[in-house]
């Protein structure tokens, strides 16, 4: 079947180099604060001057927030770069137990995976997005997918709504991963959830094809979409937009600041 192409989008993010990578170029920013706040305390013990712990702290945040809005990184990044260092100094001082801050680790990195990479952290929809996906399904039976489908909540819904339709949730991240998994399995639900990345799917397997991404995702998605998915297919992406390319639906739900848009291919 001959398929719609339209303007193609811009590099996708995994084609960034590594040093492009936002989280990795704040944590060489914020190594580079610590050496020369090192090297500024070092000079003034030679005076026999010594910086507070605390005032270090906030002198490195600063500089790492500094360097950040410098090299051009948003504008979160400023205030994450400032209140690392802070943040650290004072939970030291609670003296708690490393333990907790190993638990904490190991579930923030089961959460968010490979965020550094994909710049796609999580957070869910809510029902009244669901809602209105579910007003767009085709009449007769489809195949639908979440990608990046998180604790499975949209899928999940939908197919007790239609129940004729055939869904799928990809996800990257092992723990909504895994907990999607069990509640389709205590659901008995036919809904299959898939550990992976949804840039090896065939989005030609697809016809409706949701998306709760970020800004950052959208150019390669895109890309993706116009090259893979069916005419008439549909490609829906709750609250983020794609550059260049107005939505063919766009619809808000009441009390929602976000929108859902839709593009027909
Ligand atoms: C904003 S959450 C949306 C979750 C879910 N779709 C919902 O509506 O509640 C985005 C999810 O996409 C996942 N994700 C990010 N990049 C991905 C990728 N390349 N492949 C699969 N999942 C990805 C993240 O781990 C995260 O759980």
């Amino acid at each position: 079947m001959k398929r719609k192409r339209r303007r193609s989008a811009q590099s996708s993010p995994a084609s960034l180099s590594l040093i492009q990578t936002p989280a990795l170029l704040a944590l060489i920013l914020q190594l580079l604060s610590f050496l020369l706040v090192l090297l500024l305390s070092i000079l003034l013990g030679m005076f026999n001057l010594l910086i507070p712990v605390l005032l270090a702290a906030v002198l490195q945040g600063g500089i790492a927030a500094g360097l950040s809005r410098t090299v051009g990184q948003a504008r979160w990044w400023w205030f994450i770069q400032f209140f690392f260092p802070v943040v650290l100094v004072l939970m030291l001082g609670l003296h708690l137990p490393p333990t907790l801050f190993l638990g904490a680790f190991l579930i923030l990195l089961l959460l968010y995976w490979s965020t550094y990479r994909t710049q796609v952290p999580f957070y869910p929809s809510r029902l009244t997005v669901w809602q209105e996906v579910e007003r767009l399904l085709p009449e007769a039976s489809f195949r639908f997918v979440d990608i990046g489908s998180g604790l499975g909540g949209l899928p999940l819904y939908l197919k007790k709504q239609r129940g004729d339709g055939d869904y799928r949730g990809v996800e990257i991240a092992p723990l909504p991963w895994s907990i999607s998994r069990l509640r389709a399995f205590l659901a008995k639900s036919a809904v299959r959830f898939e550990r992976s990345d949804y840039q090896k799917l065939n989005f030609a397997d697809y016809d409706v094809i949701f998306a709760y991404l970020s800004p950052a995702a959208m150019p390669a998605l895109w890309q993706k979409a116009r090259a893979e998915m069916m005419p008439g297919a549909l490609l829906l992406s709750y609250e983020f937009t794609i550059p260049d390319q107005p939505a063919d639906i766009v619809i808000t739900a009441e009390g929602d600041k976000a929108s859902l848009y839709g593009w027909r291919m």
